[in-house]
């Protein structure tokens, strides 16, 4: 059966998806099946954000390298320098349940802003080997950035092991 039949009575069949589609060239790049999941899942550990301080929710997901994902939202405190935030708890949650080797991290702020990672969570990335990190407001165009981009001069462990061995 053609289109114009299945809407009947002379109604003009609707333009195809593909008439509305914005040129490719402003069009935000799609994800992948794992990096759409993976910020899904942060836009859902940010419900879960303690932040009676900020008032700014934080969600974070963090993508293993077997495929497992851990979760994690910002957990503030009335003593304000205890404040974790969502990217340390994500990515400490899957070291705690065995999984070190992370390849991509998914943040998402409150509404309206898309943030960046803080410095120390870039340097905690680092150091488990994260190179995606992927940032969107809820129900915004993700971006996806690297954290080569982000941290280009890291202080990397090898120092401090090669201190440890004397050379
Ligand atoms: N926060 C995060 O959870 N992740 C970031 O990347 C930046 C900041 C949290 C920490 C604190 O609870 C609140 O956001 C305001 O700084």
């Amino acid at each position: 059966m053609t289109a114009a039949k299945r809407t009947g009575r002379g109604k003009r069949p609707s333009p195809s998806p593909r008439a509305n589609r914005k040129p490719a060239a402003t069009r935000p790049p799609r994800l992948s099946a794992h990096y759409t999941r993976l910020v899904r899942m942060a836009g859902r550990a940010r419900r879960r954000a303690y932040a009676p301080y900020s008032q700014f929710p934080v969600g974070a997901a963090v993508l293993a390298n077997d495929g497992t994902i851990y979760t994690g939202c910002n957990v503030e405190n009335s003593s304000y320098g205890l404040a974790l935030c969502a990217e340390r708890v994500a990515i400490h949650t899957a070291v705690a349940s065995g999984r070190r080797r992370l390849t991509a991290v998914a943040v998402v702020g409150p509404v309206g802003i898309t943030l960046t990672p803080c410095g120390a969570c870039r340097q905690v990335m680092e150091e488990f080997g994260v190179q995606t990190v992927i940032i969107a407001a809820p129900r915004g165009a993700p971006a996806v950035l690297s954290l080569q981009s982000l941290l280009p001069i890291p202080f990397t462990r090898g120092w401090t092991q090669s201190r440890r061995a004397g050379l």
